[in-house]
């Protein structure tokens, strides 16, 4: 394959993404789609953006004419699709934007890969449309006794407040769906279409669902990097309910590379889970948070716990996520790179090293929107 699209490629992940295979591969041509909603940022990709073998493209998913120019201009072999709205508390207020974007966009951007890869003399030979999902599209877990399953992996967090599994479920590629926020319920559509295109006309796909990423690039609307930055300017740090609510965490540098060997040596039609066997209660990650922030800024220890503040909770707040992604490691090899601890290190020091991108993102229309979601709250 040579001619890749990227889309959401300007947003968090996507943008770790463009950047593994702008470098990695130099004889693909990355085209890079993206609409540049508040939730993309070109600043992203300042390193890669002048190099030989990268194009930006800016359109909305949602025009199918646009989608079929592109796929045709750049003879678009193989699509990875991250591009999305991704903000559940956004979707709560506006489950409109979310149906159109993830569920119409997706469409139409599965329909313009169709049509051209059709009229190309190979077909769908050597074509593949891989999905990025969510583990969200499959529901919510319950906490109990943890007798879960084991980690496979050494990079597994070993913090002593933190514990392996709250449960003893875990989300498998074979877990029914069963979404329950309207971001989450247009994603599952989304993944229902895509699979219905491999079933109906026998067009190559590929889904997989990952667990929460964090790292360098995440809007600030997410709760590390919201926390992060709340703690750098004292503002308080919003916890939701009681902070019990569970989360499994995952490097996105680690989710970038898993999406490089799939899209490279996954098998058509298959789901891989994505996820490092690294679950959080969120008191207890924000604590870690304020921890290391206070270190990074030679606070003493405690400083910032101030901040926490207790509100109103999300509401239909998912209790717990716990990905499985022994299928994964057992089938291509993959295994998270980082310790939880030296990721979260990682992380805080990018954003503190990094003030000018934060907040360059979060004046304007983002303000407005902040004081507007959590004047309430
Ligand atoms: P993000 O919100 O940071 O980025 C989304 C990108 O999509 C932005 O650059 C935005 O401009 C672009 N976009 C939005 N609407 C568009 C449209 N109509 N046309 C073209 N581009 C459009 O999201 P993210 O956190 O990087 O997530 C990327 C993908 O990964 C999403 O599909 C999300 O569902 C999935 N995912 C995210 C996580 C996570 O923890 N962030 C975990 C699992 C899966
Ligand atoms: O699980 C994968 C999903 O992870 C992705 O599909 C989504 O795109 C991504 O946004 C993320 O969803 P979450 O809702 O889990 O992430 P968020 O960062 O919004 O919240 C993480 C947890 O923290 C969740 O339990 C809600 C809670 N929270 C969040 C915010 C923003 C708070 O307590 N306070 C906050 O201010």
């Amino acid at each position: 394959m040579k001619n890749i699209l990227i889309t959401g490629g300007a947003g968090f992940i996507g943008s770790h993404v463009v950047r593994l295979f702008v470098n990695k591969y130099p004889d693909y041509h990355i085209v890079n789609l993206d609409l540049l909603t508040y939730a993309g940022n070109l600043a992203n990709l300042k390193d890669i953006e002048s190099k030989p073998n990268y194009t930006f493209v800016r359109a909305d998913i949602c025009d199918y004419a646009e989608m079929q120019r592109i796929m045709k201009e750049y003879k678009i072999d193989g699509v990875i699709h991250l591009a999305a709205e991704s903000h559940v508390d956004r979707s709560i207020v506006d489950p409109f934007t979310f149906a159109r974007t993830n569920v119409m966009g997706t469409l139409s951007l599965l329909q313009a890969a169709k049509t051209y890869w059709e009229s190309t003399p190979e077909g769908f030979e050597g074509k593949l449309f891989y999905h990025i999902s969510t583990d969200e599209v499959y529901g919510a877990l319950e906490l109990t006794d943890p007798e879960g399953i084991e980690s496979p992996f050494t990079t597994t967090a070993s913090s002593s407040q933190h514990h392996l599994a709250f449960g003893r479920d875990f989300f498998l590629e074979t877990t029914k769906y069963n979404p329950h926020s309207p971001y989450s319920a247009a994603k599952a559509s989304s993944d229902h279409f895509v699979r219905a295109y491999h079933d109906t006309y026998g067009m190559p796909t590929l889904v997989t669902n990952c667990s929460n990423n964090y790292g360098p690039y995440q809007f600030p609307e997410k709760l590390i990097p919201l926390f992060i930055n709340n703690i750098r300017k004292r503002k308080p740090l919003p916890v939701y309910g009681k902070g019990e609510n569970v989360r499994d965490w995952l490097f996105v540098e680690d989710h970038a590379r898993a999406i490089d060997l799939i899209f490279h040596k996954g098998k058509v039609a298959e789901t891989y889970n994505i996820g490092g066997f690294n679950e959080w209660k969120n008191i207890d990650l924000i604590r870690v948070v304020i921890k290391t922030v206070d270190k990074l800024l030679g606070n003493p220890e405690g400083y910032s716990d101030e901040l926490i503040t207790y509100v109103t909770d999300r509401k239909g707040h998912d209790m717990r996520y716990a990905i499985d992604s022994r299928k994964l490691q057992r089938e291509l090899g993959w295994e998270p790179s980082l310790q939880f601890e030296e990721g979260i290190e990682k992380t805080v020091k990018w954003y503190l090293d990094n003030q000018d991108w934060i907040d360059n993102i979060t004046s304007g229309d983002y303000e407005k929107y902040y004081e507007q979601m959590y004047s309430n709250r």
